[in-house]
């Protein structure tokens, strides 16, 4: 039940989330002074329980990783690291019996302490957290504990205190570039700054996600580029929501409907299996860019954001459209009736 990260990697057939996985400390590339941090405690072992919580993809399960495999050969990564994660069961009896058992038993050969990683421990039970409290405490000369998470509201407060927290906050573009950039080069991949961009853009700080992206979009089209990776993650294309806005600003009531509701939206629902929903979170994040009174524009979002809260409980797609439509509609009557 116990899954340990032991042989070294076969390269050729993993997601590139796995072949790209960085295996030491200084090849991650965001986070250097929780990294510089983690460096010290080790160098000077003097390692304590740690706690590292953040969004997906932000590189705690390799931190993790990296540091056990700096702290153990590679021979003895099974016998001092028991690594547990979403797939292992998370209740009590996991902590009662495969973990106490593990941190109760003292190696011979190796000095020093054991590691036990707690990957996803914000899905442990609150039983099984309490009688965690008592089993970290009373091991600690000889075993230390890393709990990960993704919510650290979840995770008892009892447990927060008894360990070091770090945060991982989502990546910056700054940061992803580079690396994206590596994985590029070493794939051969033949992909555009504007594709870059949109990965970025659509991976919002999620390194995991970034390198999906960027291998779903290579997979499927010969070149990455912005309209390939909006049409691979079936995101609606910049142009369409351009289009859509420039209608909807532009065109009077009757040949908006005809050209929203009717034709085109259908058209790029049905051919592109778009949903409102995400037609919405784009045309809000165009609407920043557009240059209208703050009035008009906190008006306009005010209604977009109950559109979406509708959709959200289950409502007719088409006529919140036509309820997209009326707000823009509304907006176009305003700002036409301030100039004159
Ligand atoms: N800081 C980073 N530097 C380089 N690569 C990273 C970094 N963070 C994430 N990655 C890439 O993203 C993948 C996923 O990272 P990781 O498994 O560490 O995320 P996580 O923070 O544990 O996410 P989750 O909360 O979903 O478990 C890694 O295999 C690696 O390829
Ligand atoms: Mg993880």
């Amino acid at each position: 039940m116990a899954s340990t990260n032991k042989a070294p990697l076969q390269t050729r057939n993993l997601p590139w989330v796995e072949k790209y996985r960085p295996q030491k400390l200084d090849d991650l590339i965001s986070h250097k002074d929780i990294l510089s941090t983690i460096q010290r405690f080790i160098s000077e072992d003097k390692l304590p329980h740690l706690l590292f919580y953040g969004p997906p993809g932000t590189g705690k399960t390799t931190t993790i990783l990296a540091c056990a495999r700096q702290l153990y050969k590679d021979r003895e990564f099974n016998s001092m690291v028991l690594e547990l994660n979403a797939s292992d069961d998370r209740g009590i009896d996991v902590v009662r019996g495969p973990v106490l058992s593990f941190a109760s038993t003292r190696t011979i050969f190796k000095k020093g302490f054991k590691l036990v990683i707690l990957d996803e421990a914000d899905a442990m039970t609150q039983d099984a957290q309490n009688a965690l409290r008592r089993v970290i405490e009373k091991y600690t000369e000889n075993t230390r504990f890393c709990l990960i998470c993704n919510y650290l509201s979840k995770i008892i407060p009892a447990l927060q205190s008894r360990c070091t927290r770090f945060r991982f906050g989502p990546l910056s573009p700054d940061q992803m570039i580079p690396r994206l950039e590596h994985v590029v080069q070493q794939e051969s991949l033949d992909i555009t700054p504007d594709g870059m961009k949109a990965i970025v853009t659509l991976a919002s700080g999620d390194m995991r996600r970034s390198l999906n992206i960027l291998q779903s979009t290579s997979m499927a089209y010969e070149k990455v580029t912005e309209d390939t990776v909006y049409t691979c993650t079936g995101h609606p294309l910049r142009s369409d929501i351009a289009n859509i806005l420039d209608w909807s600003l532009n065109k009077d009531f009757t040949t908006l409907f005809i050209h929203l509701v009717k034709p085109p939206v259908l058209f790029l629902k049905t051919l592109k299996g778009l949903a409102l929903h995400d037609i919405l979170t784009e045309v809000h994040l165009l609407i920043h860019r557009v240059d209208f009174p703050p009035a008009i524009r906190i008006g306009l979002l005010i209604k977009l954001a109950d559109i979406e809260h509708r959709l959200a409980s289950g409502t007719d797609e088409k006529i919140q459209l036509s309820s997209m439509v009326a707000a823009f509609q509304a907006v176009r009557d305003l700002v036409v009736s301030e100039a004159s």
